[in-house]
């Protein structure tokens, strides 16, 4: 049997939010490698005297995930947790892993993504609306084409920033993304927002106001954006 691999979300922060199937791959697996803050979710699941853990950065994961795969014995399981869903805003990392264990050895076992607690708390349905990340390191132009055009036609948005402290013009958060849009001839103080920070963890923190109040303010990385457009539309109407 070849060296398998699970690429397992485990939800936005809290332990809670993390599913049976996801806890049952964490623990067959012989190697766990991980970011801090993914590892600190999964801290309760992991057996630390029977499993080997490796904490990574964006630095160090190259060599980590070649390490660990040349490690690994055939037949032994290694997983990878992602914050959220693993579906959603990390296929930069998951490709790379597709191609050092190759497709048939990897299973992905999904998660509760930050999107869809952004949009159980602010009653925005995910099917109406333009679902997006900025958290990329490629070209954005598109993805700023599309937030405009989904707002211009009414939809609500749900969306990632992109945190990039170091190159001011790579930097895409909410003070951005709100100066974008009024630049873009959006009447932004018409139009509703809530920021979502550190969502399910005891640090959580929600702000509801409109999108020209975000100008200016400054929100954690780890936060989410609704842009709120919904219309009501209940059974009774058709
Ligand atoms: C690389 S993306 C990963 C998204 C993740 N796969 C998901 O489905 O939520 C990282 C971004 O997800 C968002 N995020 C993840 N966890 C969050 C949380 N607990 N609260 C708010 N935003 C969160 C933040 O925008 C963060 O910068």
């Amino acid at each position: 049997m070849p060296k398998k691999l699970f690429v397992v979300g485990v939800g936005p922060g809290s332990p809670a939010y993390m599913t049976d199937v996801a806890k049952e791959a964490i623990r067959r697996s012989r190697y766990v490698v991980g970011y801090r803050y993914t590892l600190s979710i999964i801290e309760g699941v992991v057996d630390r005297s029977r499993q080997q853990i490796y904490e990574i950065t964006m630095k160090t994961q190259e060599d980590v995930y070649q390490d660990v795969h040349r490690k690994m014995k055939d037949g032994e399981y290694c997983t990878v947790p992602f914050t959220g869903d693993v579906n959603f805003s990390e296929s930069e990392v998951v490709d790379r892993l597709l191609e050092i264990f190759g497709d048939d050895n990897v299973e992905v076992i999904p998660g509760i993504s930050s999107i869809q607690v952004a949009a159980a708390k602010s009653h925005v349905p995910t099917d109406k609306t333009l679902i997006v990340t900025f958290h990329v390191t490629g070209c954005i132009e598109q993805k700023k084409k599309d937030l405009l055009e989904a707002v211009r036609q009414g939809r609500s948005v749900i969306l990632l920033p992109r945190p990039w402290p170091a190159d001011p013009s790579k930097h895409f958060m909410q003070s951005e993304i709100a100066k974008f849009l009024r630049q873009n001839g959006i009447d932004t103080v018409k139009l509703k927002a809530w920021v979502f920070e550190r969502m399910t963890t005891e640090k959580e923190t929600t702000f509801k106001g409109s999108v020209a109040d975000l100008e200016g303010k400054e929100f954690s990385d780890l936060s989410a954006l609704v842009i709120d457009q919904a219309k009501r539309e209940t059974y009774l109407e058709f």
